[in-house]
């Protein structure tokens, strides 16, 4: 009844709020986590990156961007989660409003621009709260940088000991020209100095990239040849698109940002099965964009996704969701005959 009460205010009230809010609620421990706490099914138990995880589902980036609630949604029955994006320096991110909850459509658009306190805030914050989960850390550069790159290795360099994997994010729409990150020779450049910097640093913290939904197929040949070549552990398809707006019917349809949700569900599913196609189980992949339910994410895996991972149906479908869709795609598992969840990856890529 409480949560039921809080959900629909949070619902109506402006989202940055409602997510400020929604961050305090679980930071401080107003809502009871025990009602939510279940335990996922063995079938959905993985191992990758030599961690188990419990559940394939994980929280995404941009949720907990400054690392306050980890410990909270672990609670909630993620497998997993992805704090960040972190810069070097704190930055207020762009002019409010800058999100938008489009409800038909089931979507977001923001336009947020890393707002960050900055890495040595969330080392102190990491630190000083042990993760009682798999904790990945997404690292990207300040907006006034004058080298992206350095912004990297410094984030690298800051959180490699301290996180189950890093993210190295150059798909956010956000930021000007980060994604230019995409093209051949600045991938090649900075996935090298970030391997180069690991070697120096003797870590072996597994690195992860992650790519927009809005390239091209000649885009997802090259990078894939890169990431083999670099050996880089794992991707995140996709993060959200400055596309797909034609069939939208909220008005915010035209505000500037990143699509995420429902609309961006068959996008980063394409994306999935090109990018499998390519790497097959080389690279592991970890799959965002639309996941709301068993159904879905059961698509993303089928699609050649080890993990998943959601953002925009936690704001709709509130923090059941991750324990809905452990659920969920426990019975659509054992009714196709799978005997463990890795059996499925990839499935309708054969
Ligand atoms: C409000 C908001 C903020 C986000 N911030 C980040 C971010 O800081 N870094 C990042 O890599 N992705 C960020 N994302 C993208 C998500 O991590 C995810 O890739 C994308 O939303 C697709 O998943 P979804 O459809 O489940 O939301 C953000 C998404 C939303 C909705």
């Amino acid at each position: 009844m409480l949560y039921e009460i809080i959900s629909s205010l949070l619902k109506k009230a402006d989202p940055e709020f409602s997510h400020h809010l929604a961050i305090q609620f679980l930071k401080k421990n107003f809502l009871p986590l025990h009602i939510f706490v279940s335990k996922p099914s063995k079938i959905l138990e993985t191992s990758l990156f030599g961690k188990i995880f419990r559940s394939p589902v994980g929280i995404a980036a941009g949720f907990d961007k400054n690392a306050e609630v980890y410990n909270s949604i672990f609670k909630l029955g993620f497998g997993f989660a992805e704090v960040g994006t972190i810069t070097p320096i704190a930055q207020p991110g762009n002019p409010k409003p800058r999100v938008f909850r489009l409800t038909e459509d089931k979507a977001i658009i923001n336009r947020l621009g890393f707002p960050s306190v900055g890495m040595d805030e969330v080392y102190t914050r990491i630190h000083q709260n042990k993760p009682n989960g798999i904790l990945g850390i997404n690292i990207g550069p300040n907006k006034e940088s004058t080298s992206k790159l350095d912004d990297y290795l410094k984030c690298f360099e800051k959180f490699c000991k301290l996180s189950d994997y890093i993210c190295i994010n150059i798909s956010s729409p956000n930021t000007p020209n980060l994604r230019d990150l995409h093209e051949k020779s600045k991938i090649e450049e900075l996935l090298k100095a970030i391997k180069a910097k690991q070697a120096e640093l003797n870590n072996s913290t597994p690195i992860i990239l992650k790519i927009s939904p809005d390239i091209t197929d000649n885009n997802i040949s090259e990078l894939s040849d890169i990431l083999l070549d670099q050996k880089i552990d794992g991707i995140v398809l996709t993060n959200t698109t400055i596309g797909n707006r034609n069939d939208l019917r909220s008005k915010f349809k035209e505000e500037m940002g990143g699509l995420s949700g429902f609309p961006l569900q068959t996008t980063s599913n394409i994306i999935i099965q090109k990018f499998y196609k390519r790497l097959g189980n080389k690279i592991p992949i970890i799959g965002a964009g639309g996941v709301s339910d068993g159904k879905s994410a059961y698509e993303k895996i089928k699609s050649g996704a080890s993990l998943v991972q959601l953002y925009t149906s936690f704001v709709y479908e509130g923090p059941y969701v991750a324990n809905k869709i452990n659920e969920e795609l426990e019975d659509l598992l054992m009714k196709d005959g799978f005997q463990s969840l890795k059996e499925a990856v990839g499935a309708d890529c054969i």
